[in-house]
């Protein structure tokens, strides 16, 4: 599988291990490693990790930031010299995207499929600590029922969840059209469960014309809930639901909520957002 979806150099290339001079300007992507600072100033988050003992067997569910493995061997320092392994799972071929920027590949170990089908690859319980980092701000909202179920799945009972998500509530200037709007206006039916806007419209120029008007603008799902961003240059899709609605899907997949927290921020788009980091433990 070594073809590239067409903006995949673009995504990741926003996720640069350091500043580069393409990205000045811009606000910077947050990645895991802002995501762990803040879930480490959570009181009673030290307590949570010394209970993952000596060794951690680290799945990430959805990864871009090359600086992902080093972030979680530094978060999960203590105690000293606890053997930490990184498995990181995305549908984009991650290496050869590395390889393509210039950018050195990082100490971990790459499995590319999809993150809601993991038991063609590891046996229940294989993980001691899953990390889904904004994966559900990239995914369909209809996945993410099967996203969170194999998240549970590759942890034994007692293992942890860090969820990143942003919600849909704090989207803020949001200049949104509904769904039916936009298939009137445009001429092209809705589809929630498409990922970009290549999958609702293939013919490339047609596409461009529509990106020239759409680009950053919001689609409200049917149910006024379900916020889709259309992001420029290739009309990829970022995904916003209510905190709630995820809050229950964890609940649902067999997780327990331990610790959860807002932060306000901005995102490279220019929204201003709420970000929520969720500690979880499976049970059951
Ligand atoms: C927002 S990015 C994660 C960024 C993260 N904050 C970081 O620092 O790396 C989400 C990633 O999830 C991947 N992804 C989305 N849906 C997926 C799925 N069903 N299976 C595997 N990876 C998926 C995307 O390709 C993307 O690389």
């Amino acid at each position: 599988m070594t073809d590239l979806p067409h903006d995949a150099e673009h995504f990741v290339g926003r996720y640069a291990p350091r500043a580069t001079p393409a990205l000045a300007g811009r606000p910077r992507v947050p990645t895991l490693a802002d995501s762990l600072a803040h879930f480490r100033r959570l009181p009673g988050m030290p307590a949570m990790l010394e209970g993952l003992g000596p060794g951690c067997r680290c799945l990430l569910q959805g990864c871009t930031a090359p600086t992902n493995a080093a972030a979680l061997q530094r978060f999960l320092d203590r105690p000293q010299g606890r053997q930490v392994t990184v498995t990181a799972v995305d549908l984009l071929d991650l290496p050869t995207i590395y390889e393509r920027l210039g950018w050195p590949i990082p100490p971990m170990r790459f499995v590319r499929t999809d993150a809601r089908a993991l038991g063609a690859h590891f046996a229940p319980g294989s993980f001691d600590l899953v990390v889904q980092d904004f994966l559900l701000n990239c995914a369909p909202p209809a996945e993410a029922p099967a996203l969170l179920a194999a998240a549970r799945q590759m942890l034994g009972p007692g293992g942890l969840l860090l969820l990143s998500i942003t919600d849909s509530t704090g989207l803020h200037p949001l200049p949104a059209i509904p769904a039916a709007t936009f298939a009137a206006r445009h001429g092209v039916p809705w589809r929630p469960e498409a990922r970009d806007l290549a999958a609702l419209l293939p013919d490339p120029e047609r596409r461009a014309a529509l990106l020239a008007g759409l680009a950053e603008r919001v689609v409200l799902g049917a149910d006024g809930e379900e916020a889709t961003l259309i992001t420029a240059p290739h009309g990829r899709f970022e995904f916003f639901v209510p905190i709630a609605r995820t809050l229950a899907l964890l609940a649902a997949a067999g997780f327990e909520l331990l610790l959860r927290d807002r932060e306000q921020g901005s995102d490279d788009h220019g929204l201003e957002c709420s970000r929520w980091r969720c500690l979880a433990r499976a049970v059951g």
